[in-house]
């Protein structure tokens, strides 16, 4: 109920809710949790014929999180390629990426100056770097990008237009965007009309949602785990929600498909 009465006064006040997840954000990034490096809910494949991920033993503990960054950034070849990530959080994504996928630099950009600070010291990777800045006014050239990666962080933009508009502006005339996250089930016509209007080719596309659901579920005990040992007091029920443990309003509304979680592979031309 609280969880969709904030969903719908931020639908009324984007200001608000840009406001409002500036500051979540800039609070959580106090958390300095070496072993806490990402903040989506996770994907686990559904088809009993995929092949496992293979993963280097210090990354398993964040496998769900990492299956998701894998199933949006390998919808494209990286390698040699100039990649952005908008909303890098606490630079997980950026860094399997960096590692695995070998693009010739990557980026994350965050408009939480303190969620970067963590960054630059946690992840010393090579060609990695991090910057803040705000996804509705992206600090860097035009047609500077070959890839713009973008994860479970734009429902917290006050304009999906302008964010949109900024990475058709940033990408190369043949770049990708890789794209997911979630909405209201209602609102996913208005989300693919303004993909469409800013001009990007929807290549390929998928609900995604069982794959969520099924991550969210077989990483619960973890999640409960961290927030145990790193959250006290009344902001763990705050963080419960917020991570979508078991018997969380965000986890049933998934289960529910109130919320509605989609990845997309979209051109620029
Ligand atoms: C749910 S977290 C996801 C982080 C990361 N992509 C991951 O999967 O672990 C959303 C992120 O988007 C960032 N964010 C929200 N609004 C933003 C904006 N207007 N500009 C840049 N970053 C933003 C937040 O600071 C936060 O780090």
């Amino acid at each position: 109920m609280l969880l969709r009465l904030i969903v719908k006064t931020s639908e009324l006040f984007p200001a608000f809710r840009r406001w409002a997840w500036k500051r979540w954000y800039q609070h959580i990034a106090g958390y300095t949790v070496d072993s806490w490096s990402f903040m989506n809910y996770g994907y686990e494949p559904l088809a009993s014929a995929t092949e496992r991920l293979e993963l280097q033993e210090v990354d398993e503990d964040d496998r769900f999180c990492i299956q998701l960054y894998h199933e949006v950034a390998s919808a494209v070849d990286l390698a040699g390629m100039n990649v952005l990530e908008v909303g890098s959080g606490r630079g997980g994504g950026a860094s399997y990426v960096a590692r695995y996928l070998a693009p010739a630099a990557m980026t994350g950009v965050d408009f939480s100056a303190k969620a970067v600070a963590f960054c630059r010291s946690r992840h010393n990777v090579p060609r990695l770097n991090f910057v803040v800045g705000d996804a509705e006014s992206l600090p860097f050239e035009d047609e500077t990008m070959d890839v713009v990666v973008n994860v479970e962080s734009s429902h917290c933009y006050g304009s999906m237009p302008a964010f949109l508009q900024q990475v058709h502006r940033v990408l190369t005339a043949d770049g990708h965007f890789l794209f997911t996250d979630f909405r209201a089930a209602e609102e996913i016509a208005l989300l693919e009309d303004q993909l469409q209007s800013a001009g990007f080719i929807i290549a390929e596309q998928d609900n995604i949602t069982a794959n969520v659901v099924e991550a969210m579920t077989l990483d619960n005990e973890r999640k409960q785990e961290l927030i145990r040992n790193h959250i006290s007091g009344w902001l763990s029920k705050t963080f419960q929600q917020f991570a979508g443990v078991e018997d969380s309003e965000v986890l049933q509304s998934f289960r529910d498909r109130v919320f509605v979680y989609k990845r997309y592979v979209l051109r620029k031309s």
